[in-house]
């Protein structure tokens, strides 16, 4: 396209979408979830990859997976189309490559995603339970303690609304994290995503940085991470570094159709890295963002009737969402706080051992989980975004008061 004609085009998109990505917020008319977190720049590079005509999977998918993975100081990033795969090809390279086996246990927080969850039953490992650590929400180490048992292999780290897991209590295990939700977190001063054998990441719209759906797996190993590659895309091996041996070791197959893995197609299109590499560039001000409100809110909305779940000293908290738990029935208080516009939810899929469809999962529930219950029966969050600032938690306070007072 010349550039007349873009010019033309570039003009209309700012025009249409001044004031995008939403970079701040005014408290005094509401407080959603998630503001609009991408704008022109990210809306002009998805229009340029669709006049290129190449929208599948290829050298911006490629250029957003080194970006990355340099970001989290990995060696590998594979790209996928939402965090849920991303988990599920994670596990699923684990068993491929030997590193487990079929019915070997992983310790799972029983607060945490129904996708952190469902695919370790789905590729043949043995999820077992653990309670959350009443300040963090994440695993809690004594109850990691209770749970291990000989088969006991590997632990799925969940990094709860931003909150770096106690990396020290998984010692002697192997080590996967599920950091969907904390983009840029930190735990003893290394940033979160750099601790597992392999790591997953969310970009879905209300996460730290958006690819409007998507995910990407970390690791170091390039077996794994070939292993991976196969796995994205139908277990073929055409994005491996050892295509050329294994195809010379199958000289009978045509190296184009030649299937190494049992896998799935999961894979990310180029409109979603051409959004990403544009986030990207807007990644490290906005975590910083979120972690000062998280900060502020904490200090502002602590009360003997409502629990808050400050920065565990130690780490540093990705502020991906703002959890509360009140003394009594949430009930009450969020159709309050909705009725002026705060918008409220559940703390992620709660005490998954309590959802129905968990009786679908061979999982262990051993030790007992009064956290998760606790956290299932009054928790809920309030949205964290860049764009929010101390301001919304002053308004929060200000409405508990209101409510308190009756
Ligand atoms: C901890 C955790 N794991 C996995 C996921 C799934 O990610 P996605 O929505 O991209 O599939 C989420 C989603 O928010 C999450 O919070």
């Amino acid at each position: 396209m010349n550039a007349e004609k873009w010019s033309l085009i570039e003009g209309l998109v700012r025009e249409e979408l001044r004031g995008l990505p939403e970079e701040s917020h005014d408290p005094t008319t509401g407080h959603p979830l998630t503001v609009t977190p991408f704008g022109p720049d990210e809306v002009l590079s998805a229009i340029q990859t669709l006049l290129s005509t190449r929208l599948t999977m290829g050298e911006r998918t490629r250029a957003f997976e080194a970006a990355w993975a340099a970001w989290c100081g990995r060696r590998f990033g594979v790209m996928v189309n939402s965090g849920s795969s991303a988990n599920l090809i994670m596990l699923a390279a684990l068993v491929e490559t030997g590193r487990l086996q079929p019915g070997d246990e992983v310790l799972v927080p029983a607060v945490s995603w129904s996708t952190s969850l469902f695919p370790v039953a789905q590729v043949g490992l043995v999820p077992v339970m653990v309670d959350v650590h009443p300040e963090s929400l994440c695993m809690d180490p004594a109850s990691v303690a209770a749970a291990r048992g000989p088969r006991t292999k590997a632990a799925l780290a969940v990094h709860l609304l931003g909150q770096a897991t106690d990396m020290d209590a998984l010692g002697g295990l192997l080590i996967l994290e599920d950091a969907c939700a904390a983009h840029g977190a930190v735990y003893k001063g290394k940033r979160i995503g750099g601790f597992g054998e392999a790591s997953s990441f969310s970009f879905f719209f209300s996460h730290h940085i958006t690819t409007i759906e998507g995910g990407i797996v970390v690791c170091d190993d390039e077996d794994l991470a070939n292993s991976l590659r196969s796995l994205r895309a139908h277990g073929w091996v055409r994005e491996r570094s050892d295509r050329a041996a294994l195809e010379a070791a199958h000289p009978e197959i045509d190296p184009r159709f030649l299937f190494v893995s049992s896998g799935y197609n999961l894979r990310p299109t180029e409109i979603q890295a051409a959004f990403g590499l544009v986030q990207l560039g807007r990644l490290d001000a906005w975590v910083q963002r979120r972690r000062a409100n998280h900060a502020a809110w904490a200090k502002t909305l602590a009360a003997p009737d409502m629990q808050v779940f400050p920065e565990v000293p130690g780490t540093e908290h990705a502020g991906f969402a703002f959890a509360m738990l009140p003394a009594g029935p949430r009930a009450p208080i969020q159709a309050f706080l909705q009725a002026h516009g705060v918008e409220t939810r559940a703390i992620s899929g709660s005490n998954l051992a309590r959802q129905p469809a968990f009786r679908h999962v061979p999982a262990q529930t051993r030790v007992p989980l009064p956290v998760s219950d606790a956290i299932h029966e009054r928790g809920f969050f309030v949205g964290n975004s860049h764009a929010f600032g101390p301001a919304h938690g002053v308004r929060l306070a200000e409405l508990l008061d209101v409510w308190r007072k009756g």
